[in-house]
């Protein structure tokens, strides 16, 4: 059998948190939340032991007691802060009126699915918990999906796991996993979130170590080898960014980078340069180059490019992105695709090319790791 690659991706790229497009008026047969669960069933399972158990609740006054109780773990809170998060705008405030709307009618969804599994984690690190059970109810949403019904991914109720057990009859010994209504979906049109592209979370060998073009493999250097470094911080990020924005933060803790100066300009934004300093005192060797800010978007986005706008031989960019309690701070190098000295010399030495590389990696990924430390210690002490 061939797939309809095309209908393939679809599914799996538009499988969304489902909540205002619910249809609370229509029914679900449960034949179709059986067929549904049954295809779960196929995902794997540790030991090839059965031990996922799935409740459908459907009987309208379990239905509103369970609800409350979702209410009392955390949906109120998202209902009594929406207010707020409006006025936050953008996505972020879609999606707590979305989170906002699932809390104040989890009831009148028509069916609503615990999945479970019979094991307590213990904190072993032993798999065969979690491991064999969330793959399976992703399974039910996909399959949910391909017959025109949606849900959405939950887990706020298991603030009260104990009073949902109870409601339940759910015996010790069982752990809860995710509770997901279950209606048809009003349309069936959904499009893909933003995420980030695949090149930028894909480490190649080594922790860190990413590739723009991986496949260009006539040439190392036209793969676009680079390093990505992060770094989760407890600040917010307009507080990081003061840090990330000064082009000479990094001269404080790189033993390579000395300094630079901004050139017609008195501080970042975007066609703006600068002049950076570089010195590797093992190898007797001091360097200048010009750098052009490409990116100055505060506070989020901060990148330049080395030696040339258009033609770089290198390009660097800091992401700070908002997490629970701060800014996860992520600083990325790609080297190319004009050469620099670390790309002439690979080219004048093929056989070494790689070791060249793996070294002037590991040389970028210790003074960025440092840069990354001292920041985050700059943030957090208020410096
Ligand atoms: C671990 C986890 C827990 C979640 N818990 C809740 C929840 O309790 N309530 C809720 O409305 N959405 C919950 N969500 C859904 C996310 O908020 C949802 O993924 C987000 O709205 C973005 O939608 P998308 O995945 O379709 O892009 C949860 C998602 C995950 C992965």
């Amino acid at each position: 059998m061939e797939f309809d690659i095309e209908q393939t991706d679809e599914l799996l790229s538009t499988t969304r948190a489902v909540r205002r497009r619910l249809d609370f008026d229509k029914q679900v047969p449960d034949e179709l939340l059986l067929r549904c669960i049954e295809l779960a069933e196929q995902a794997p399972t540790g030991a090839g032991v059965s031990s996922r158990r799935w409740m459908i609740v459907k009987d309208p006054e379990i239905k509103s007691q369970l609800a409350e109780l979702y209410r009392d773990a955390g949906g109120r809170r998202t209902i009594e802060g929406l207010q707020q998060r409006r006025s936050a705008g953008g996505a972020q405030a879609r999606m707590a009126e979305s989170s906002a709307h699932l809390a104040t009618n989890l009831e009148k969804a028509p069916a609503i699915v615990l999945v479970t599994i019979w094991g307590v984690h213990d904190g072993s690190g032993r798999p065969g918990l979690f491991d064999s059970v969330i793959q399976a109810a992703w399974s039910f949403c996909l399959a949910l999906r391909a017959r025109g019904l949606g849900s959405a991914w939950t887990t706020m109720h298991l603030e009260k796991a104990k009073e949902i057990a109870d409601l339940l009859g759910i015996p010790d010994g069982v752990t809860q996993i995710v509770l997901l209504p279950v209606a048809w979906t009003i349309g069936t049109d959904f499009k893909p979130a933003p995420r980030r592209k695949a090149s930028e979370i894909i480490w190649f060998d080594q922790w860190g170590d990413t590739q723009e073009n991986p496949g260009q493999s006539n040439s190392l250097i036209a793969a676009g080898p680079g390093i990505s470094v992060e770094i989760d911080i407890a600040a917010p990020p307009e507080q990081v960014w003061e840090f990330v924005s000064d082009i000479n933060i990094p001269a404080r803790f790189s033993d390579e980078f000395q300094g630079a100066e901004w050139v017609d300009a008195d501080g970042p934004h975007e066609g703006a340069s600068f002049i950076g300093r570089n010195e590797r005192k093992e190898a007797g060797r001091v360097w200048q180059t010009t750098s052009y800010v490409v990116v100055c978007d505060p506070p989020r986005i901060f990148a330049w490019h080395v030696n040339d706008r258009d033609q770089p031989s290198a390009r660097w960019r800091f992401e700070l992105e908002p997490i629970p309690g701060g800014t996860r701070l992520s600083q990325r190098l790609v080297i190319g695709p004009s050469l620099s000295a670390t790309g002439r010399a690979m080219e004048a030495n093929p056989e070494q090319a790689r070791q060249i590389l793996t070294n002037r990696r590991e040389q970028h990924r210790g003074n960025m790791i440092l840069n990354l430390e001292g920041i985050k210690h700059l943030a957090e002490s208020g410096a």
